[in-house]
């Protein structure tokens, strides 16, 4: 009987830690998703004259941004390496084979957002400075992000 209740714990034990690595991989997707609702439905869409320029939208936009590269460096601990959700895209083991590399790549993204937020004054300076973040966010998909068949 207490062996049996013993494995039952052992079992829930397993069970709730893989309900939590999902939920730090669903965490991950849900900002992904927010960063390209900033990028593309807030700043591109600016760009393009499809919404008026607006200083404090902007601001928003790249404050979430920012807030994505700060959490980007603990966004794909080890536990979350195969997990596999529902959407179009997980992550590549090369996340956790080349961290160096993955680390680069949030660096050199941080650094452009940063960046604009300093330069992003007017529709002027937002149509220099947005196309350079959308550049950083496919350079690191294209060696980190994985296309789900
Ligand atoms: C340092 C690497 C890195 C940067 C920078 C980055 N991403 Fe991602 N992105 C990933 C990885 C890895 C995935 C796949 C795993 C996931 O969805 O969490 C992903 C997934 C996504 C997805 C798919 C989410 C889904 O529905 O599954 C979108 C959309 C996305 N990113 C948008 C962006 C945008 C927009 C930017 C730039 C503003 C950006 N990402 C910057 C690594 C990055």
């Amino acid at each position: 009987m207490i062996r049996s209740l013993v494995v039952v714990g052992a079992l829930l034990l397993g069970v709730s830690t893989v309900v939590a690595q999902q939920d730090v991989a669903k965490q991950s997707q849900a900002t992904m998703k927010e960063n390209a609702k900033n990028l593309g439905g807030v700043l591109i869409a600016m760009v393009k004259g499809e919404k008026p320029y607006d200083q404090a939208a902007v601001n928003a936009a790249l404050k979430q941004l920012d807030d994505t590269a700060k959490k980007l460096p603990s966004m794909f601990p080890e536990s979350v390496k195969n997990v596999k959700l529902e959407g179009d895209y997980s992550s590549s083991p090369k996340i956790w084979e080349d961290k160096a590399g993955f680390a680069a790549k949030i660096d050199s993204f941080a650094k452009v957002v940063s960046e604009a937020k300093t330069k992003i004054k007017d529709l002027d300076s937002l149509k220099a400075t947005a196309p350079g973040i959308g550049k950083e966010c496919s350079n690191c998909h294209e060696t980190f992000r994985l296309k789900s068949s």
